[in-house]
């Protein structure tokens, strides 16, 4: 674990130089205070392709945007095409060990690359500990082929890499349906419509109408299919999404209260507040400083909350 120089090619130390204009590039960065690797990743304008990033040891520190979070091992994250890099080993931390992922994405892998849990513009998922050597495995696995000859060998890596989204997909939908009866998990049209609810979330103009439309039932029809099989009705569901997404939001960034609202789609501030007493007792600000205590109640929560300024290392 303790000494990855010299087996994968790091694009950002010379002489070595990887010209990324391939469908797939792979490594890992094994960055360690005092030494080579021990520096600040900068893109502003972010790379052309996507990166995937999983923290295979120590802990990194994130910047997006005024925010900043912390990764330990076994989170993922994705940044999408342009979506800046600010990223080095955490002021908490000795190193950070990160096994990467560049790529353009086949069309069909769309869905895939869209978590419904981003901080700011950069995608995390906390992987569930016992998932973590299967994709440590998968990203090595594309690692090691990458850096071998032959049109099969890179193939082979997006395969793997289409094996390694798809089943982060299948199990952040496993971890969501634990919490659904059977009767929506089987029905495909209640998947659909959730799936489209949580993309839209943010929009105001959301309708029923819309939503009913999107899985081709009628609003009163998808209304009764919607509550007969999750046991509420779409908007209060609609409603409990945003409320989760506001909780994640309060837990681990430093965002107004405002810009929680408006980011976990509440149109009217003081609505979310109302509401959001309503349902968990507290005000958001209440739940803020409880969260700070506490600290973070849900592996969605691991990327910690750290301050801006305290990312300057
Ligand atoms: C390396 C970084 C890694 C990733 C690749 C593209 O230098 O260490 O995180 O951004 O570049």
């Amino acid at each position: 674990m303790d000494d990855y120089r010299g087996l994968i090619p790091d694009p950002h130390l010379p002489p070595q130089t990887i010209f990324f204009d391939d469908t797939v590039i792979a490594g890992i960065t094994p960055m360690q205070r005092g030494k080579p690797y021990d520096e600040i990743i900068d893109r502003p304008r972010g790379m052309k392709g996507y990166i995937l990033n999983l923290t295979i040891d120590g802990e990194g520190l994130v910047r997006d945007g005024a925010q900043s979070f912390t990764c330990q091992k076994g989170d993922l994250l994705l940044f999408a095409p342009a979506v800046p890099h600010y990223y080095h080993i955490s002021p908490a931390a000795s190193r950070w060990y990160h096994q990467w992922i560049y790529f353009f994405p086949r069309s069909h892998w769309l869905p895939a690359l869209s978590w419904h849990c981003k901080v700011d513009q950069v995608e995390h998922y906390s992987l569930p500990e016992e998932n973590f050597s299967e994709f440590s495995g998968m990203f090595w696995e594309i690692i090691r082929r990458n850096h071998s000859q032959g049109a099969t060998s890179q193939l082979l890596s997006l395969t793997y890499l289409e094996m390694l989204l798809f089943r982060r997909q299948e199990i952040a939908r496993q971890e969501e349906d634990l919490l659904l009866p059977a009767s929506a998990v089987s029905d495909v049209r209640i998947s659909l419509a959730m799936m489209f609810m949580q993309e839209n979330m943010m929009r105001a103009d959301l309708t029923l109408e819309e939503i009913a439309a999107h899985v081709h039932l009628s609003p009163s029809r998808f209304n009764h299919v919607f509550l007969a099989a999750v046991g509420q009705s779409p908007i209060k569901w609609l409603n409990g999404q945003k409320l989760k997404n506001a909780k994640r939001l309060l837990e681990s960034t430093e965002l107004s209260i405002l810009q929680v609202a408006q980011r976990s789609g509440f149109v009217d501030p003081n609505y979310f507040s109302k509401f959001f007493r309503q349902q968990t007792g507290l005000s958001p600000q209440q739940y803020r400083s409880g969260a700070d205590v506490a600290g973070p109640k849900t592996a969605e929560g691991k990327a910690k909350a750290v301050s801006a300024s305290s990312s300057e290392a």
